[in-house]
This record gives C-alpha cells, structure tokens and sequence, in this order.
C-alpha cells in the first residue's frame, strides 16, 4: 500500500463532491480497498458553506478564509497559499471552489492541482452548464475532472463521465445524474493520484505512465 496522500479540499458550498470524497477515504473493514488519501482540511471562501459542516462531522480541520476580508484577488490567494501550505498538502482539489484563482496560486500548486466541472470539458467553462447543453440540444452532456492550468476551467483532462441527455431532461434532471456523476469520478482521479498512478507532465496528464488522451478517460453511463 503506498504511503498516505495529504489531500486539501477548497469548496465555496454544498460540498457533496466533498462528502464522496469523505466517504471514500474513511477505512472500511477491508483495508486493502481503501484509498490511501487523507483529507488533511478543509477551506472556505464562505462562512456558510454546508461543506464545514460535513467536513465537521467527519473530524476533518476547517477554516474559513472570506475573500470580502481582503483587498484585492491576488492578497486573498496569498493569504490562501499561506493557510494551505500550513497543513502541507501533497494534492489540493477544488470542489466547487467558485474562484478564479491567480497565475501564482495556478503556479504554485502546478501538478498537485485538481478540478471538477459539471460538462464535457473543453465545451461550457464556466456557469449555467447543464441549462447550455439543452439549449444546444446536446445529446450527451457530463461531467470531467482536470489538472488546473492559469485558464479558467481549463488544463489537461484526466477523466470524463458522459451522461446521454434525455428527451424529457429539465435543468434539474439532468444537473442530478451528471452530480451523481461527480461523485464517481472524483474519488476515483483523487485515488489514482494518492496512488502515484496519476501525474502530470510536459506532455499532459499521464496514468500508469501512459498519456491520457485529450478527452481523458471516459465512463459512460447507461440511460
Ligand atoms: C459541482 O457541480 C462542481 O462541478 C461545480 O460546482 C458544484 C459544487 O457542488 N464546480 C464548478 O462549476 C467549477 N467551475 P458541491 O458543492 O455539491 O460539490
């Protein structure tokens, strides 16, 4: 089993892609399944975030860093370095983390990085994800997760989870399947990065010492 990966979540929210993450680092009766990654904290740019309170709940460390306390975008991203670093994380993922992030954070952090996006990235950075796909009359829309590069949303692929768009999907529905989505697909990149198997490189996001394709792996889901 190789050694333990610190891992340090940022969110700004619910953070139920938090709890799948929760959930799949606690040790279970069989402990050869485990993932040898460890939430060592959890940070906040929002008092209210109900992911405190599920990081609370799992005895995991919070702190609240609220970017309205500090002047300026590139101040608050230092104060968040500085708080970060402080528990030594080998792997960082944001989690619903609704900030853009400075090109010394992206820097700083290159490598070690992780992002989840509701759609099939490089289509609809940004917000209003699911409600664009419809609009677009895509047949198939999802959820991918990345290395994060200084472009918002953007950075090499590493996995992706397509969800096949029904006709009768509203905004919600299909929001609700491509979440459920999430919740697979980011415990699984976090573990094969605490694993070692997942690494970025000059040439992009490798696994097992293989590159990726553009697209990252790709789960597909039944309808
Ligand atoms: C998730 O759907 C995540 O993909 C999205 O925020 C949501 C957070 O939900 N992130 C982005 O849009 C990043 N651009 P959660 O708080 O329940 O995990």
């Amino acid at each position: 089993m190789p050694a333990t990966c610190n891992v340090l979540v940022l969110i700004s929210g619910s953070g139920s892609n938090l709890q799948a993450l929760i959930d799949s680092t606690q040790t279970g009766a069989d402990s050869s399944k485990s993932s040898p990654a460890r939430i060592c904290a959890v940070i906040s740019n929002r008092a209210d975030a109900y992911g405190l309170a599920r990081a609370k709940q799992a005895g995991i460390a919070t702190q609240v860093l609220d970017h309205k306390q500090y002047d300026g975008r590139e101040a608050f991203d230092a104060a968040l370095m500085h708080a970060i670093d402080s528990y030594d994380p080998q792997l960082v993922v944001l989690a619903g983390f609704m900030r853009i992030l400075t090109p010394d954070f992206v820097r700083h952090y290159a490598g070690r990085l992780l992002n989840i996006h509701p759609s099939l990235l490089p289509k609809y950075k940004g917000l209003h994800t699911h409600q664009r796909a419809l609009d677009a009359g895509d047949r198939e829309h999802g959820c991918s997760v990345h290395f994060v590069s200084e472009e918002l949303d953007g950075g090499p692929l590493v996995l992706q989870a397509l969800v096949s768009v029904q006709a009768d999907d509203s905004t919600t529905s299909l929001a609700q399947r491509v979440h459920a989505q999430e919740h697979v697909i980011y415990p699984l990149a976090v573990r094969w990065f605490a694993e070692g198997r997942l690494q970025l490189t000059p040439q992009g996001a490798m696994l097992d010492e293989q590159l990726l394709p553009a697209s990252g792996y790709q789960t597909r889901t039944q309808p």
